[in-house]
């Protein structure tokens, strides 16, 4: 479990007895870059770093249980850069909830999922859709989109 630096209560996060999430701040970041390792590899590390420095803070949350962080979601423009939960706390619907209150501030978004169809399956049922994708030989590589509102199908396009 990483525990997270005592915060003050602010406007504009929930909070849900226990459970609250809020946008993240500087004073968050070594909490976070700990989660972070807990789920990602550390080649990843220069990644996390690109995604902290050049997040949108309005848009980039963290969840905490009970005074601990237990996951995060970096977001920079309209692309979801990384979301995770520790990972003794996964299974349990906390990434769903965190992802939910993500897009209920940014509607639109996008995002390029590990190689994973457990994972791929999971962002489709929270709305998103396969856009592109390309095979290399050792993993294919895909961009899922969600947008705001429904795009038009082909059938829909006679007015
Ligand atoms: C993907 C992730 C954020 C989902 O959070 P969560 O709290 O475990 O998700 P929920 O409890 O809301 O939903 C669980 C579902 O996620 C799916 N899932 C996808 N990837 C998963 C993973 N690596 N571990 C566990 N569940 C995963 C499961 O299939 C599960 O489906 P089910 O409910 O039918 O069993 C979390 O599992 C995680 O941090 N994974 C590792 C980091 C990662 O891969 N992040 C996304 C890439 S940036």
């Amino acid at each position: 479990m990483v525990h997270a630096i005592p915060y003050s209560r602010d406007r504009g996060f929930n909070h849900f007895s226990d459970q609250m999430i809020r946008t993240l701040r500087e004073i968050d970041r070594v909490v976070v870059q700990t989660l972070f390792r807990h789920n990602f590899l550390t080649p990843e590390d220069p990644y996390f770093k690109d995604a902290w420095k050049h997040r949108t803070r309005h848009l980039s949350f963290g969840l905490w249980n009970e005074g601990s962080l237990i996951g995060m979601a970096l977001v920079r423009h309209t692309k979801l850069e990384y979301i995770c939960i520790d990972p003794s706390q996964q299974g349990h619907g906390w990434g769903s909830m965190l992802l939910q209150h993500v897009l209920s501030v940014c509607p639109t978004l996008y995002l390029n999922p590990a190689d994973d169809p457990a994972l791929c399956r999971w962002y489709e049922r929270h709305g998103f859709q396969l856009s592109n994708e390309v095979e290399y030989p050792r993993f294919i590589s895909r961009c899922y989109v969600r947008h705001r509102y429904e795009t038009r199908s082909k059938d829909n396009h006679k007015i």
